[in-house]
């Protein structure tokens, strides 16, 4: 016997994001993600959009260039961060998980509430009450947080290339983002799965291969 699926609404996608202070190496893995969840959906026909915040979108890509390096009020700046998401969300990330396909996101809130409330010290409720008001319901379903002593990860972009105006902050304001990213793991241990960024290239390949094996799949 044969099934017409046709009729069926499709399943909606993932949305999973990667985040960490600046240096942990994310950047490094996040791509070789993609790829790999790329090869593991392909035959099952769906597709994974690679993206990532500040930007994806025209628009937000020209926010990320400003609230990188323009000096301004904290609270512009979050606003700003939000604005740029209601973009991505209904241009990009919304309609991808509609057709089914994955997202896979270099950052999202997760960062406002560690930077802008954790690092800067704006109030996590008014925070909280943007998520709301541009997000409704939606959250990542996994966020993969590499974690990092704010000393390593100084040591390592020290000289990398010249450091926007995040990468210009303190120790101790990396301490205070990294504080707020590890509390909202703890309190959301469900979504969270914690990578000790200190841990070699090749170790945390394997820890993130891993996690990619039990990702629950779609059916074909
Ligand atoms: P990052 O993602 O590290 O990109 P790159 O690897 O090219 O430097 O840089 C984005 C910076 O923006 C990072 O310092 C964190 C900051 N940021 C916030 O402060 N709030 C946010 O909501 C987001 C998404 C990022």
């Amino acid at each position: 016997m044969t099934h017409d699926t046709s009729t069926h609404a499709v399943v909606p996608g993932k949305f999973v994001t990667f985040e960490g202070i600046d240096g942990a190496g994310k950047s490094t893995h996040v791509n070789a993600f993609v790829e790999a969840l790329r090869d593991r959906l392909a035959p099952l026909g769906r597709q994974v959009v690679g993206t990532r915040e500040p930007g994806g979108t025209p628009l937000g890509e020209k926010l990320r260039a400003l609230v990188l390096e323009a000096p301004m009020d904290l609270e512009t700046e979050a606003l700003l961060m939000f604005a740029g998401r209601r973009e991505h969300l209904a241009r990009v990330i919304e309609p991808a998980l509609q057709r089914g396909d994955w997202v896979v996101s270099d950052r999202f809130t997760d960062a406002t509430f560690a930077y802008q409330g954790g690092g800067r010290g704006l109030s996590l409720d008014k925070l909280t009450t943007l998520e709301r008001w541009v997000q409704g319901t939606r959250q990542p379903d996994l966020t993969v947080l590499f974690d990092l002593a704010p000393e390593v990860a100084a040591r390592r972009l020290a000289g990398a290339r010249a450091p926007d105006k995040f990468e210009r902050e303190s120790i101790d304001f990396f301490t205070r983002v990294r504080n707020e990213y590890l509390r909202r793991a703890a309190e959301m241990p469900g979504r969270f799965v914690v990578i000790d960024a200190e841990q070699t290239v090749e170790a945390i390949a394997a820890q993130l291969a891993g996690v990619l094996a039990a990702l629950e799949l779609p059916r074909a």
